[in-house]
């Protein structure tokens, strides 16, 4: 049957634009993949449908995991002996190590290990509830290598029951080939997009705007060449210094701005006038022991919408829970727990570009997640801990 009832469940629905949108012994009924009513127990529809009890436990949306760098081999764990020795981030990466080592470890990668490497990494984010990924590339930063790696991310989508957005990421890192040709590099970078959209393998083109990544300028031509596809644009921006790279890519339009921890008033109005939305990274700002954090009190005052996301990454943010980075994002940064849900749901989708899950409400992806809990604040409080119970995805039951 494809059309079944969830009943008695304690619905965070985050229905509405503010609060948890609760329904304490609420109803859901799922057709075709979709949820097409929410409401009270008492109120539900009449219709012939199976019927699932949820005994009380709570139901919410999905979890959108909306900043990864899912698809890498090697590891990094020596840079984090040598940064608690007092290397920083930047100097390591100057040196030849950080996003370069990460490279030469994915290059030497055939396609069928960097898939199975992802599909693990992606399967424990599944297990806390997390239904929807971005998958970024760049770790290849040659042709064949990146749309190696933007192939794994199609396969992730296609073979594990999550939704997988993949991100075109060339222009993450200079390659040593390139050394002292940053422009020829963003110039090749640029001829490869179109190639990977006609393949059909890319939703949206990010990069990275900083003293050891890409200057504004070159990080205009890449988004040039994204828009002359049609493509939308994110950016790493502002994570290490103030390149002024959020206003420039919500010139763009972009769907988001990530990092953040240097954004200025001006780049806080820019994305706010774009509708720009801000993805907070907490896993980074930890590990890479950072003291700036992002100005949550000026964008929350803009009304400038955040998410929350994991960057997982070998380098800056080795971290598979979404929920311990929702938990940082309030110990750290001071959102409220609310924001912290939204961040992880309903943000996060817009900052995908996806306005069809995020909610509890008619109309959206029946993306659901039942919890141990009896309130969603109790799963940003406590760190550590999985409460994930089951975890549907377009209406379908998943094992992770
Ligand atoms: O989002 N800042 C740039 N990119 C990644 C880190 C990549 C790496 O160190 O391997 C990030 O933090
Ligand atoms: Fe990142």
């Amino acid at each position: 049957m494809t059309r079944w009832l969830l009943r008695h469940g304690r619905l965070a629905t985050l229905a509405g634009d503010a609060g948890w949108g609760l329904l304490d012994d609420g109803a859901l009924l799922v057709d075709d993949g979709c949820i097409a009513w929410v409401g009270p127990d008492a109120q539900r529809p009449g219709l012939d449908a199976e019927e699932t009890d949820l005994q009380g436990a709570l139901l919410t949306p999905g979890l959108v995991d909306a900043h990864t760098h899912l698809v890498y081999a090697g590891d990094r764990a020596a840079e984090f002996e040598l940064r608690l020795q007092g290397a920083s981030y930047e100097q390591i990466a100057r040196a030849g190590g950080g996003i370069r080592s990460t490279v030469s470890a994915t290059r030497a990668a055939d396609e069928a290990a960097l898939f199975d490497a992802a599909a693990a990494r992606a399967r424990a984010l599944l297990r806390e509830g997390v239904t929807t990924i971005e998958v970024k590339s760049g770790y290849g930063l040659d042709e064949a290598t990146e749309a190696r790696c933007l192939r794994v991310a199609r396969r992730l989508g296609a073979e594990l029951p999550i939704t997988v957005r993949s991100t075109s990421l060339a222009a993450h890192a200079l390659p040593p080939e390139y050394a002292g040709r940053a422009d020829d590099y963003i110039d090749a970078a640029c001829g490869w997009l179109a190639a990977q959209h006609a393949a059909g393998l890319v939703d949206a083109v990010d990069a990275f705007c900083d003293t050891i990544g890409f200057t504004p300028a070159q990080t205009e031509r890449v988004f040039r060449a994204a828009r002359a596809l049609g493509l939308p644009v994110k950016l790493h921006a502002e994570q290490l210094s103030n390149q002024h790279g959020a206003a420039l890519a919500a010139r763009f339009g972009a769907l988001s701005c990530d990092h953040l921890e240097h954004l200025d008033a001006d780049g806080i109005a820019a994305m706010r006038a774009a509708g720009t939305v801000a993805v907070l990274l907490p896993g980074a700002f930890y590990f890479l022991r950072e003291t700036r954090p992002p100005p949550v009190a000026g964008l929350r005052a803009a009304g400038v919408p955040m998410a929350v996301a994991t960057d997982h990454n070998p380098g800056s943010s080795p971290c598979l829970s979404l929920l311990l980075m929702m938990n940082m994002a309030c110990t750290l940064w001071r959102l409220t727990p609310e924001e912290a849900w939204r961040g992880a749901t309903v943000h996060a989708a817009r900052a995908l570009g996806l306005a069809d899950r995020g909610r509890l409400a008619a109309g959206q992806r029946a993306d659901l997640v039942l919890w141990d809990a009896t309130h969603p604040r109790e799963i940003v409080a406590r760190f550590g801990h999985n409460p994930c119970r089951r975890v549907w995805c377009a209406g379908v039951e998943v094992a992770p």
